[in-house]
């Protein structure tokens, strides 16, 4: 009996190991300028865009960062890093990438990172809300992610540029951001997902400082704003360069850390509670079956 749950235990342990799959999840959803267009420019002679190939030292592949490719297998992360999901446009560089890097090179024992790609070129916030495809194919890329023993860090949302164009699109853009963060939550029983959201650098119409001013206001607990504003833009005004695309994933490495370092000194958990605690209770089961054992015997 005694010999039987030590067994049961043991190798309830081993699964339980970190194992090839990411530890450290992160959703990266959006439209173009999460997908990445960084360094795509528009070739004049055959008028077709072309990314120019160009990858800086902060964006280099890694063997501690992983994607979930389109066939929901964690694959090594190279940019372009939406080739296989926004499979539509010439993708190019964007924040994903340089975020990684940036937070191993702060804290080289993070653990492997696992992208989980979703943005779409051109997408406005209607197209995502609950029960649309964007939405669906989050949350369904999302759950296939979470198969191994990771934890999901955070929502990585820029996207807005596309409700800029009428002042009504821009002033329901806040409740209907709001929305999508809440049914996310809901439907990924993760009620305090941190959220880092971009405030727009650019948009395609008129209305962006109304975006912006919703981006800039969270009522939401847990959502932080990393402001793009200001970051150089390539010839089309609406999309960051490669070095914009550098910094701006530097400025969301420093925000998550900076709020995971905040969670670890408040020591409440930081998220994804539900896997930690099933771990605990199975735990605590094994253990006190194990004791209860050892006074029987
Ligand atoms: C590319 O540039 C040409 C000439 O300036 C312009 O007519 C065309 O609309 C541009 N195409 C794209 C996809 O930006
Ligand atoms: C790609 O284009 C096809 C045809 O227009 C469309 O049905 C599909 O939804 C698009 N997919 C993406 C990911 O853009
Ligand atoms: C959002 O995009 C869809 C698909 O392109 C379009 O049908 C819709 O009119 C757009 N705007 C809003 C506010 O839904
Ligand atoms: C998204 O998923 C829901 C629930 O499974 C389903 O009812 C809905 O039709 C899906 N939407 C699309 C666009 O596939
Ligand atoms: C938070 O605490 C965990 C567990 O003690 C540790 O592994 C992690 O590195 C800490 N994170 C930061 C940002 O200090």
């Amino acid at each position: 009996m005694l010999l039987l749950l030590m067994l049961i235990l043991l190798s309830h342990a081993w699964s339980v190991k970190p194992q090839q799959p990411p530890q450290n999840i992160f959703i990266l959803a959006g439209q173009s300028n999460m997908a990445g267009r960084g360094g795509v420019t528009n070739n004049t002679q055959t008028n077709t865009l072309v990314w120019d190939g160009i990858i800086p030292p902060q964006c280099q592949s890694n063997p501690s960062i992983l994607r979930l490719s389109a066939k929901l297998k964690w694959v090594q992360a190279h940019e372009p890093l939406h080739a296989d999901i926004d499979f539509n446009k010439t993708n190019g560089v964007g924040p994903g990438m340089p975020f990684s890097n940036a937070i191993l090179t702060k804290d080289p024992n993070f653990g492997v990172i696992g992208l989980v790609p979703c943005a779409i070129g051109g997408t406005n916030i209607s197209e995502w809300k609950k029960g649309s495809f964007l939405y669906n194919q989050t949350v369904g890329r999302t759950q296939a992610a979470l198969q191994g023993e990771g934890v999901i860090r955070a929502l990585l949302w820029y996207q807005g540029e596309s409700d800029t164009m009428t002042r009504e699109d821009a002033e329901l853009y806040k409740q209907k951001s709001e929305k999508i963060f809440v049914d996310l939550r809901s439907d990924l029983q993760i009620p305090m997902l941190p959220i880092i959201r971009v405030a727009l650098a650019s948009g395609l119409g008129p209305y962006i400082d109304i975006v912006r001013k919703a981006q800039l206001q969270n009522d939401l607990l847990n959502v932080q704003t990393v402001d793009a504003k200001g970051l150089p833009l390539e010839p089309d005004v609406l999309h960051l360069t490669t070095p914009s695309q550098v910094r701006l994933g530097e400025m969301m490495a420093d925000a998550i850390l900076q709020s995971m370092l905040s969670t670890n000194k408040t020591g409440s958990s930081f998220s994804n509670a539900p896997t930690k605690f099933s771990n605990f209770v199975s735990y605590s089961l094994m253990i006190s079956l194990l004791l209860c054992s050892l006074c029987l015997y």
